[in-house]
């Protein structure tokens, strides 16, 4: 496995192995990867004959200094997971290879913007589209492999395949989830003993409402439920819970009949903001 932090070397090593009849996938994480991580990494090597994942922490992504400080970086472990994955190149590039001069464009998501992860941390989907495009040119892949973990980033940059044309496809993988149910994440690792023993309450919060909708409930009375469940919790702070068609991410007031309704959620446990999906 080869591991590149400059773009241009990236960019002309690619020139040289990615012809006509090979097929790269990409996949792009900010590290301190996981086996959810690994999945991805594992279903891009299955379907392509040369893989790139990216390992760089997005500062333009960060609207909070204090996360972006402490979001965990762990370079050689995280390498060393990706080889035994299959993966074939590894791009870290520093903040300075990325960007050489700070970008000034800025990207209105529209819709997605207000709602959810787009009205709880500004500007967050204006720096993942500007970084994803970016890994997109330089690596210029034929599939591009992302969880459904962050269902809003996937319908974001699904905008962004469409609007600027992309000539990718892009691969929605499903969430990898620990025994008892906790969406796998990076940020888990900075709960602390009790936090997470806590932690699976945000997906049994979902799964239960989810089984309520199913037997009839209203999307009303599931929220209030919901909102109740966490005020019992000190240890929580709940910031939204939704119940939206998966694919414009708009509140939805009942259930949709196309199996594309999705319960999202995003709570603070302790300092640590942990979010989560299910679709039905
Ligand atoms: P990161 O949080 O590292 O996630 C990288 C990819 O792994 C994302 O597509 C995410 O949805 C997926 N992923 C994370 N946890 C998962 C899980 N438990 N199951 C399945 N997939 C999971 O998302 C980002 O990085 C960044 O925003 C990025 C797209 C790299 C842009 O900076």
């Amino acid at each position: 496995m080869l591991l590149f932090t400059a773009p241009a070397d990236l960019k002309s090593h690619l020139e040289e192995i990615h012809g006509p009849k090979t097929t790269l996938g990409l996949l792009p994480t900010m590290g301190a990867l996981h086996n959810g991580h690994l999945e991805l990494m594992r279903r891009a090597v299955a379907e392509n004959d040369l893989t790139v994942a990216s390992i760089f922490v997005n500062p333009l992504q960060f609207n909070n200094p204090d996360d972006l400080t402490k979001y965990p970086r762990t370079l050689d472990e995280d390498c060393a997971m990706l080889e035994a994955a299959g993966c074939d190149l590894v791009f870290a590039p520093s903040a300075e290879d990325m960007y050489a001069q700070p970008p000034t464009l800025k990207l209105d998501f529209g819709q997605l913007e207000h709602v959810m992860e787009g009205a709880f941390r500004p500007g967050h989907f204006n720096g993942v589209g500007i970084v994803v495009a970016r890994l997109f040119h330089i690596v210029q892949p034929d599939r591009a492999y992302f969880g459904q973990k962050d269902l809003q980033q996937v319908a974001v940059v699904r905008r962004l395949v469409e609007d600027l044309a992309f000539p990718l496809e892009l691969v929605v993988c499903p969430t990898v989830r620990e025994a008892d149910g906790l969406a796998m994440s990076s940020r888990n690792r900075r709960l602390n003993p009790q936090e997470r023993v806590l932690a699976p309450l945000i997906f049994r919060t979902l799964s239960e409402a989810k089984e309520r909708l199913l037997a009839g409930q209203t999307v009303a009375d599931v929220k209030q439920r919901v909102r109740e469940q966490f005020a019992r919790q000190p240890e929580f702070s709940l910031e939204y819970f939704e119940v939206a068609d998966a694919r414009s991410l708009q509140p939805v007031a009942a259930t949709l009949s196309d199996g594309q309704t999705a319960l999202c959620i995003a709570a603070n446990l302790g300092a640590v903001r942990l979010i989560d999906n299910v679709l039905f």
